[in-house]
């Protein structure tokens, strides 16, 4: 088994908008337990890159990327963003959550929601600004509404717009479409592929589904269980743009996701191996869900 920092995959890779650099994250619960979420996990992002990561629930994913934008200090290593040590949140990075409910403002409409994410921008250029971000995402229209009056689809695309009105050079994207149903999940995933396509931005999703990996992603990464380090590295060679009918058929996409499956079975059963990382950690269930 390679090490981790050979299974960085672009590891050597030239200009790269993300480094995670031997990241080590350590979390204390307040019962005193210790949980060696990653010892050494190192990966590069492209500038242009689509990385999807899948792994068991508790690997660290979250953890992961909350450090890889900022949110949250590594206890050891380097985050690198653009070539410069990541502080905090940087204007280029934004994030997309699981709980669209919980990221929207509900006493905003759409169109105030979006444009906090445009802030930066001078005043004069907002509007238009949160104008084209919501018609990206198919919301033209919307701007007056507020986020309890859409359709938990309808709320992730406010999400995403608001995201990509800063124009980013990293989004994140954290289990973003986990909470929709899976017609709206293809929905989404569609108009994600096609920012990206369209943008110049690269993108990082954590996703529990094999199939959005391989649809969305230029590459795969399989955590292990915690502490987590790459346990595979899968590139996937489909062609863009992809589609719904067309790639998730062809036989070599069948093919990447059985492979990644394996992998993600594979973890799966290391996690449920794994002992807790203290003897003060309490007894956990999560990588059974
Ligand atoms: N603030 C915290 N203090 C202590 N332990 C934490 C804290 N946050 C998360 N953990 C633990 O760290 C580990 C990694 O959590 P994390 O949420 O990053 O996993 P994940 O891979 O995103 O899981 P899931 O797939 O279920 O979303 C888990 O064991 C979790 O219980
Ligand atoms: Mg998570």
């Amino acid at each position: 088994m390679p090490g981790n920092a050979e299974l960085s995959g672009a590891a050597g890779m030239s200009d790269p908008i993300l480094s995670l650099k031997h990241l080590g994250i350590t979390l204390h619960g307040r019962d005193g337990s210790v949980n060696e979420v990653t010892a050494d996990l190192s990966l590069d992002l492209g500038r242009r890159e689509f990385v999807s990561i899948v792994g068991p629930s508790g690997s660290g994913k979250t953890t992961l990327l909350r450090a890889a934008s900022g949110l949250r200090r590594p206890d050891r290593g380097e985050v690198l963003f653009d070539g410069q040590p990541l502080g905090d949140v940087a204007p280029g990075i934004s994030i997309v959550f699981q709980e669209y409910n919980k990221s929207l403002f509900p006493w905003m409409s759409i169109g105030k929601n979006v444009s906090l994410g445009a802030r930066r921008l001078p005043q004069s250029q907002r509007q238009s600004h949160v104008d084209a971000a919501l018609a990206s995402v198919g919301l033209e229209g919307f701007a007056s509404r507020y986020p309890w009056e859409l359709s938990g689809g309808m709320q992730q695309r406010a999400a995403l717009a608001r995201a990509m009105v800063s124009d980013p050079k990293l989004l994140m994207m954290d289990e973003p479409f986990a909470s929709v149903d899976a017609l709206t999940r293809g929905h989404l995933e569609d108009v994600v592929a096609d920012l990206w396509e369209r943008s110049s931005f690269a993108a990082l999703l954590v996703t529990h589904d094999v199939g959005e990996a391989v649809y969305l992603g230029d590459r795969v990464l399989v955590l292990s269980a915690r502490p987590s380090r790459i346990l595979a590295e899968i590139p996937v060679d489909l062609p863009r743009p992809r589609s719904q009918r067309h790639t998730r058929l062809l036989p070599r996409f069948v093919e990447l996701e059985a492979e990644v499956l394996s992998h993600v079975e594979s973890a799966g059963r290391s996690a449920a191996l794994t002992r807790p990382t203290s003897i003060t950690e309490p007894q956990s269930t999560e990588h059974l869900a």
